[in-house]
Parts: C-alpha cells; structure tokens; sequence
C-alpha cells in the first residue's frame, strides 16, 4: 500500500499522560517517515488519542471520529487510529461503532505503534487492548515543547476510587527504573530542555513495583530517592511532579523538596471532596483533617509554596452540608488553582451503579458555586505575587501579544513580559511583577546583576 502524501495527524484528549504517550507515538511516526501535518484533512494517518476521565470527554471523541470515518468513504487510503483511554475501554465494540477505523489501541500499547501500523498496512483491522507489560521506549517523542518535557515514571493506577474509570483503562502500576528515568533526562539536558516534569497517575506510588523491597516491607526506590536519584541531571533547571495522592503523601518527600533546590515549590495534590463521608464512599483512604495538615506541613517548610488540585462536585449522595464542607475547605487552604469537575456517571465503576445520583441541576450548581469561590481565592492568592521579583522561565511568544513572552514561575504561574521570544526562549529570567490577575501575571524583566547573587 503506498501512501502518496505521508503526513500523520495527531489530536490528543485528556491529561498529561496522554499527551506523553501522543510525544511518543509522533515519534514513532516520524521515525518511519511519516511528517507532522497541522490539519487532520491533510493527513493520510489520524490519530486520536482519547480521554474517558467523563462522559463530555468521551462524546468529544465520537463527534470527531465521524467526521473522518466519512472522509474515508471517498479516501480509502486514509488511516484511522483511535489510541488512548476510550480505545481501552471500548476495544472491539469501537470497531462496531465505527467500522471504518484500522486500529483501537490502547495506552499500554503506545510504544507498539510501529508493530501495530505495520500489521494495518499489510490489510488488517486491528484491537490492540490486551494487558501487557510496557516495553521501554527506543524512539525518540517529538516533544511539543522544546524547553519543559514530560517524562513518565510510573504507568497505571492500582488505587480504586469508586468514580474513576483510570484503572480500568491504564492498567495496574508499572514502574520504569530510576536509570531509564535518569538517561531519559540526561538526553533532555543535552538537547537543552530546562524543565523536567515526572509523570505518575498516581505518583506517590513510585517504585512499590520494583524489586527490591525491604525486610521491613519498605521500597528502595520511593518517589523522594528518585528525586534525590536524578537531581543533579546537568541541563536540568526545573523538576516538578505530578500527580501527588494524599494517602501516601509524605513528610520525607515534603523535606526533600525543601532540600532539593531544582525541585519547584509547586504541589498537585487533589482531594476530591471536603467532607469525610464522602472521601469514604469515594474509597481515597484519607480525611480531609489529613490533607490539611499535608498542607501545613508543606507550609512549614516552603511558607510560599503554591497548591494546586482537583475536585468533584455533586458526588452520588453528597448532601448540601457535605459539599458545603468542600467550599470550607477551599475557603480555608486558598488554592492557587483548582480543577473542577461535575460527577460523571462511568462504566465499570462502582458509584455509577449506586442508586442515590444527584440531578444534572444541583451538580451544576454545586459546580458554579465551586467555581466561583475557586476564582476569588485564585486572585487572593496572586496578589502576594504583586511587586515581587519572579524567576521565570520562557516557553514562548504571547499568543496574543508577540512583543510579549510567556513563561512559568517556580510556583506555576503563567508570566507574561514585554520580551523577544529568539532571545528569552528556555531563559530562566527575573521579572518584577507588576499586574496580578487569578491565573496568570503580567510583569517586566529586571537587570540579573542587581537582583541576584550569581
Ligand atoms: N490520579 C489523580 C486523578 C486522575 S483523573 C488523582 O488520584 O487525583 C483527574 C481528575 O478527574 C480527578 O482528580 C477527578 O477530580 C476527576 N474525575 C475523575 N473521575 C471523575 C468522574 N467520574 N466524574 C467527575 N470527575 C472525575
Ligand atoms: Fe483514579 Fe483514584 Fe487512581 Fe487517581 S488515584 S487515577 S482518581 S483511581
Ligand atoms: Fe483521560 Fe485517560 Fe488521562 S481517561 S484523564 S486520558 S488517564
């Protein structure tokens, strides 16, 4: 089968982990010749990367997807790649739903790509959802950024909140070594990315997989030694993670990152509700007077430290008093950002089954009364930033404004300053802020020498 044009499109749906594994798969496509083209019309190979987190994400897909299943109808040559989360969780009943695809894949597959394309261009449909173990990556991701990279160090989930379709579709925790974590971050350094941010669903969980357990039950290889393990990666100015679980959230990590200087003073700790009734029917092993005192923890060693996270609104069962417990406990911490979400209903987990659902009206009040708070403690929060001197590190132009570069502060703020995107791109620059709104920051850049000490 020859392909005339070999252009590949890529959309990606859903969180980090897809993106990840997206960077990877355009780089298997790159490696066998095939060339980014913007525009999905354009390609001969469609990739959607899908996302099942709720049902809005996953509808998202199938409208997408008959657009192109018609394409095909008068572009036989044209191949269809549904990959990621939906592709797990529908497998062959996808192919039902839209017999024109070529290939269902799931995330545990995305380093198969190669494999599975070359089985679709000698003529078959293929299901590619089957548990495996993830083979280690040799091709190299064509990466979005070429200042922050992702990189993944624990694949799966073994947690079982009662809402969350993720274990479902990404498998049980599948650890990558500290060395592989290691080189992968070494090649980042030396083709000049800053900023490195591990990868976990559940990050906490890092390395209980590995061999190497103690006598005392204990694992060698913990999140907190990988940071101390891959600190020092020369290039590497900035290291984040994400995404941290409160149950397995601890002390020893916290004092790491106090200790690490590369490590940003940054923290993605969802809690999902405020109310322990609730944080026990959605079975996350903790109460909200722990994930407070998480928080003052952090707090004690990094007073400035930013706190960023996720909850749900509406909840099957969750009464007025409960999510009422939900806003105190954002009134009381001050998020620097919070994401939102109404409950979604998803198949294969248990509280979807539960008979005491709440209406699509009190969930989306409860969401816009979330959502309101969220924004003024947002803004509160940001006026601490107000006259400060930030070190910002560029990614790129403003989108909206090209006299104006944009970056990130340690603490995850979006930065905006009047600067030359080929002059500042991957610069770690002081900024004076001078404008604070909710989300992001507007400031201007100062001399280094008067400002620091290097
Ligand atoms: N591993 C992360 C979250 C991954 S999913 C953790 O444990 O926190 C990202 C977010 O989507 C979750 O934090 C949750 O807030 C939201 N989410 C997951 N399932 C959902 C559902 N069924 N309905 C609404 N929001 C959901
Ligand atoms: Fe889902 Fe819970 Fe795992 Fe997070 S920890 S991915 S919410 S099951
Ligand atoms: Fe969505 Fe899958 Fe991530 S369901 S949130 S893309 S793990």
């Amino acid at each position: 089968m020859t392909h005339s044009s070999h252009r590949y499109h890529i959309t990606t749906f859903g969180c980090q982990m897809n993106k990840a594994d997206s960077e990877r798969m355009a780089g298997v496509l790159e490696e066998m010749g095939f060339e980014w083209s913007e525009a999905p019309d354009d390609a001969d190979v469609i990739l959607y990367n899908t996302c099942t987190i709720r049902d809005n994400a996953e509808q998202k897909v199938y409208s997408y997807l008959g657009r192109q299943a018609r394409r095909k109808h008068e572009q036989p040559n044209l191949t269809l790649i549904v990959a990621g989360c939906v592709a797990q969780q529908e497998g062959e009943a996808l192919l039902r739903r839209v017999p024109e695809l070529d290939l269902v894949m799931g995330p545990q597959h995305a380093n198969r790509l190669r494999d599975l394309l070359e089985q679709v261009f000698n003529g078959n449909q293929i299901v590619a959802t089957e548990p495996i173990h993830i083979v280690e990556d040799i091709t190299k991701p064509r990466r979005d950024s070429n200042v922050s990279a992702w990189v993944n160090v624990i694949y799966g989930c073994n947690e079982r909140c009662t809402y969350c379709v993720v274990p479902n579709v990404r498998g049980v925790e599948q650890s990558r070594t500290p060395e592989a974590i290691r080189a992968e971050m070494e090649e980042l350094g030396r083709q000049g990315y800053r900023e490195v941010t591990l990868l976990g669903q559940n990050i906490d969980a890092y390395g209980r997989d590995l061999p190497g357990a103690t006598a005392e039950g204990r694992h060698k290889h913990t999140l907190t030694d990988l940071l101390y393990f891959v600190h020092d990666v020369p290039g590497v100015e900035r290291i984040r993670f994400a995404t941290s679980h409160p149950r397995y959230f601890t002390e020893r990590l916290i004092r790491a990152c106090a200790e690490l200087p590369k490590v940003c003073e940054h923290f993605h700790i969802p809690f999902q509700s405020g109310d322990n009734e609730v944080l026990k029917a959605m079975s996350r092993g903790y109460t909200q007077e722990k994930y407070r005192r998480i928080i003052d923890t952090i707090r004690r060693y990094m007073p400035d430290a930013s706190i960023s996270a996720d909850a749900i609104a509406g909840f099957p069962g969750e009464t007025e008093a409960q999510f009422e417990n939900t806003l105190k406990l954002v009134e009381d911490i001050g998020f620097d950002q919070l994401n939102t979400a109404a409950y979604s209903p998803r198949p294969g987990t248990p509280a979807a089954l539960w008979e005491n659902q709440l209406s699509e009206e009190v969930k989306r009040d409860r969401l816009q009364r979330l959502n309101h708070l969220v924004s003024v403690k947002a803004a509160e929060r940001s006026l601490r930033y107000q006259g400060r001197i930030e070190e910002v590190l560029v990614e790129d132009q403003n989108p909206k404004d090209p006299n104006q570069v944009m970056g990130r502060t340690r603490g995850n703020r979006l930065t905006f300053f009047e600067g030359a995107i080929a002059d500042l791109k991957g610069q770690t620059v002081p900024v004076k802020i001078t404008e604070v709104r909710a989300f992001s920051l507007t400031g201007e850049q100062v001399q280094l020498a008067a400002t620091c000490g290097n």
